[in-house]
């Protein structure tokens, strides 16, 4: 299949297909920085990243031309500093409807893992450049396990959707099914419908409300997600009081309870 342009939602979008690069993430970062402008939307697509670069300093392995590595740029003077993470709502949420679509009953991992029971089938890393008091341009990673039916140890939990569903996807396919509903969230962040952005995405994210067991200072607890600031930080109902946490601070084990011996 070809690349659609999303016309409706960024008109001059275009894709740049790349056969190997170190990451779409830094070669989308070259390209906002040089003096000419970039179109809103441009998509930045590699068979092969040779240095993938995941959430807090990880790498992300992708077998060549099995999966989607990709970065879309997007110029979000409408936000300030201080709502970033509104964007990174829309875009868990993008990825999240792309699954629902391919009937693939997923979640929300805070931030903006997508994960469903036998894995992690999606990853976003987000990278802002701030100019002022306004987002001058994002940088959205996403690697999205398609079609890859062995992991190295090193991907951690990683899964694809074909070993879910024994389909082998057409990726262009899958990609411009993505872009189609990353315009439309983008378009609901671009309206300010933050009311109806902010319950789909806690609607779809794991642990919220549901006691679960996570690793905090090394040790297995019980908590309770009942929100998420706008600065993004995790607000958790632990040991009767609620605490905030950001993201290296603490880790997801398990839904339920601690296991008790
Ligand atoms: C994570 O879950 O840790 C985030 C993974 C993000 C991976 C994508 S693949 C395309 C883009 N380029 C990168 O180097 N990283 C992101």
């Amino acid at each position: 299949m070809q690349f659609t342009k999303n016309s409706l939602f960024f008109p001059d979008q275009n894709l740049i297909t790349l056969v190997s690069v170190d990451s779409t993430n830094r070669y989308a970062k070259l390209l906002v920085s040089n003096s000419r402008p970039v179109a809103d939307g441009t998509v930045i697509l590699a068979e092969h990243q040779s240095a993938g670069r995941g959430q807090m300093s990880s790498s992300w392995l992708s077998e060549t031309g099995k999966n989607l590595t990709f970065s879309i740029i997007v110029h979000p003077f409408h936000l300030s500093p201080d709502q970033q993470f509104k964007l990174n709502k829309v875009v868990a949420l993008s990825v999240f409807d792309l699954f629902a679509e391919m009937n693939l009953e997923v979640k929300i991992k805070w931030p903006n893992d997508i994960i469903c029971p036998e894995g992690k089938l999606g990853g976003i890393l987000i990278e802002n450049i701030i100019q002022g008091n306004t987002l001058k341009h994002a940088i959205i990673g996403i690697g999205i396990n398609l079609n890859q039916t062995e992991f190295p140890d090193a991907a951690g939990s990683a899964v694809s959707v074909r070993q879910l569903t024994g389909i082998n996807y057409d990726l262009i396919e899958v990609l411009n099914l993505l872009l189609f509903h990353f315009g439309k969230r983008y378009l609901q962040l671009k309206r300010a419908e933050y009311g109806l952005i902010d319950t789909d995405y806690l609607k779809n994210l794991l642990g919220y409300n549901e006691i679960c067991t996570y690793e905090i200072d090394g040790m297995q607890v019980a908590g309770i997600i009942r929100g998420i600031l706008e600065t993004g930080e995790l607000e958790l109902d632990f040991q009767g009081k609620i605490r905030l946490f950001w993201l290296k601070e603490i880790k997801f084990v398990h839904t339920g309870p601690p296991a008790t011996n």
